[in-house]
């Protein structure tokens, strides 16, 4: 980007770099984002914000990265890095997100610009630009006043946790700075404002293309107070500076064990600070101990504060590793599996109730599925609207369930433990934003009820060790025949077993259940479940169902202790299963009268990596038992 007329660098660019690499990574670094209509002005505006303060281009920009990373840093330049290596990583999953990023660099503060374009179709592209910002200048052209689409930037900015916003009431020119007018808008402005929950509000009557309040008072609006629109912007406090007098959170990036005798835990302060010597929490496990040092680059240090990246040693040899977080003791984050959210639906293909998908938050991961949405939000009108998934760019309050306890803390307390995405396990795509609204306090109420004789007691007492043999596979495979012959063998080789068969559980427990892809998820999840606890009652389980999804049979395998799951895929083309059509179905399927078949209408995933798969087209039932049974027995 070539520099416009009449711009002039710093003059310490030239005459002593390094000082003036050091001053920019010590100034605060705030992160805003721009929105409004298609034609209020948006690129004039930040087109003057660049050109009226000293800014910096893009291809100084990574001088200045590198440099801060060298000089080593208060964290802001990093932080910078983390959200360009993030957007490359959405890129890389084929997200396109069409948020353009800007950076300049005034005497009191640096800034980085997201300019989010305005179409409801990019609601999650605005949702990406805001989840990193402190404030947002919501932009609206003087003659048309507040509209649909500025009500909805303001709700999504509200939701993604910005509290500082301003309102720049732009070309004023046109309407001839009337003071009446202006009042006008932003009545109306504050009125939906107080209504959403926005608290810092401020505005600001500009004119972009004749330069008027944004760096300089403008003459042509004596009755005019406040602050210019920059004056505004140096003037609002970095969240990181706010995060620094909450409780202090560390997450546990990663363990850094160089030899026997260190052993530190490293991370980003998510809030508070920290010092040798405070008691602090690991959580999820709740064991307490105390700081023992606090280490970087450049030697230990005597305290540590929000948004810095620190490697922290524990005076006691507690279990603490990737995921967990490390919290002042008396005042730790809260634990749970169950949720309220509101998510911010980001792919093509629609929410799944049900299915599996990955949970990141912060650097936890954990498996989770969603429930049928409460309600979604019609984000124009603020509208609570029944509905029994989520599309694209739909943004809903969900309940959610993670497979494994989350440390977290409610979104509006913390962006860092409150906020998550959701990824879907196949594609590895970025499905949705979240943010925890609070947890289900049933699954506070609801422990784990220890008993006293073990799974291990169990299968011990049968002589055998639990397993789930999984058969997957088309309508029409083989699976029931092969499952039965496997329960024959092992019955007569006097194990314990038990058979669950798609077309029995069906008639019984999961008779509410028809083949829509939500209902075949329930009828697996359910499935895993009682092939659970038929482990823990020391059986081998043998299990046929098409189960065609690969989402939830990772589930299930993730469900069972490690080993004891084995998907075995009994691979029969469908052509052949066809050609069999035992009961008739693959007919009915093709003349229409049986929606939603697997193979035809209803898709198969078949597995990549089975334990064990079985080609039916070259083995009879009989020797597919046979080699199942013998790998299972040894
Ligand atoms: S799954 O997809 O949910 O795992 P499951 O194994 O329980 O399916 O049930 C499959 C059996 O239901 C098939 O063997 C077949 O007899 C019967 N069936 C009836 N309708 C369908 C359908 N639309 N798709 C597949 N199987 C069906």
């Amino acid at each position: 980007m070539a520099p416009p007329d009449g711009f002039a660098p710093d003059p310490l660019i030239a005459s002593d770099i390094d000082a003036y690499l050091k001053g920019q990574a010590a100034k605060a670094l705030l992160r805003v984002i721009t929105c409004g209509s298609v034609d209020d002005g948006k690129s004039t505006l930040i087109g003057r914000l660049l050109y009226d303060s000293k800014q910096i281009f893009d291809d100084q920009l990574s001088a200045l990265e590198a440099d801060s990373k060298r000089v080593g840093t208060q964290g802001q330049a990093i932080d910078f890095a983390l959200l360009v290596d993030g957007l490359a990583a959405e890129r890389e999953q084929g997200i396109t997100i069409d948020v353009a990023y800007r950076f300049f660099a005034t005497d009191k503060a640096k800034f980085i610009i997201a300019d989010c374009p305005g179409h409801e179709q990019y609601t999650r592209n605005m949702v990406t630009g805001a989840s990193t910002a402190d404030a947002a200048i919501v932009l609206v052209d003087a003659r048309k006043g507040v509209l649909t689409q500025t009500r909805r930037h303001s709700y999504l900015a509200k939701l993604i946790g910005i509290r500082h916003v301003v309102l720049a009431v732009n070309k004023m020119d046109l309407i001839g700075f009337d003071q009446a007018a202006f009042d006008t808008i932003v009545a109306d402005y504050r009125a939906f404002a107080a209504e959403i929950g926005l608290e810092d509000v401020a505005a600001v009557p500009i004119s972009g293309l004749g330069g008027d309040n944004i760096t300089t008072l403008s003459a042509n609006t004596p009755w005019y107070t406040g602050p210019t629109l920059l004056g505004w912007l140096e003037a609002v406090e970095v969240a990181t500076e706010a995060d620094q007098s909450r409780p202090f959170r560390l997450p546990v990036q990663w363990v850094n064990r160089p030899n026997l005798d260190f052993r530190g835990f490293a991370g980003t302060i998510a809030s508070g600070r920290v010092a040798p010597g405070d008691a602090v929490r690991i959580l999820p496990s709740g064991r307490t101990t105390s700081i023992a040092r606090i280490v970087t680059l450049e030697g230990d240090r005597d305290n540590a504060v929000a948004g810095e990246a620190v490697t922290l040693t524990l005076a006691d040899e507690v279990d603490c590793s990737r995921g967990n977080v490390i919290a002042v003791a008396d005042d730790p984050p809260q634990v749970a599996d169950q949720f309220e959210a509101t998510l911010v639906w980001m792919a093509d293909e629609a929410l799944l109730p049900g299915r599996s998908y990955l949970l990141k938050l912060g650097t936890q991961t954990v498996a989770a599925t969603v429930q049928t949405p409460k309600y979604q939000i019609n984000v124009n009108t603020l509208e609570h609207i029944a509905t029994k998934t989520l599309e694209l760019n739909a943004i809903g309050v969900v309940p959610l369930t993670t497979a494994a306890p989350l440390v977290f803390e409610p979104y509006v307390d913390s962006r860092e433990l409150g906020g998550f995405i959701l990824i879907d396990r196949q594609s590895n795509a970025t499905v949705a934003a979240g943010m925890i609204n609070f947890a289900l306090r049933r699954s506070q109420n609801i422990h784990l009820q220890a008993t006293d004789v073990t799974r291990e007691a169990h299968a011990g007492l049968k002589n055998q060790k639990a397993a789930v043999l999984w058969l997957t596979g088309l309508s029409g495979a083989g699976k029931s025949t092969i499952a039965n012959l496997v329960e024959k063998r092992l019955h007569r080789m006097n194990r314990h077993t038990f058979l669950l068969d798609g077309d029995n559980v069906r008639h019984g427990l999961n008779k509410d259940l028809g083949f829509t892809d939500a209902d075949r998820i329930e009828n697996i999840r359910r499935v895993g479940e009682v092939a659970k606890l038929m482990t823990d009652a020391g059986l081998i389980v043998i299990t046929a169902f098409i189960s065609p999804f690969r989402a939830e049979r990772q589930m299930v395998r993730d469900m069972m202790a490690p080993g004891e799951f084995w998907e075995i895929h009994v691979d029969t083309p469908l052509a052949a299963a066809e050609a069999r059509d035992v009961k008739g179905l693959y007919r009915k399927a093709r003349a229409g009268e049986l929606k939603n078949f697997t193979g035809i209408d209803s898709p198969y995933e078949a597995p990549e990596a089975p334990e064990l798969r079985i080609d039916t087209t070259a083995m009879s039932a009989e020797d597919a038992a046979r080699m199942i049974v013998e790998r299972l027995i040894g």
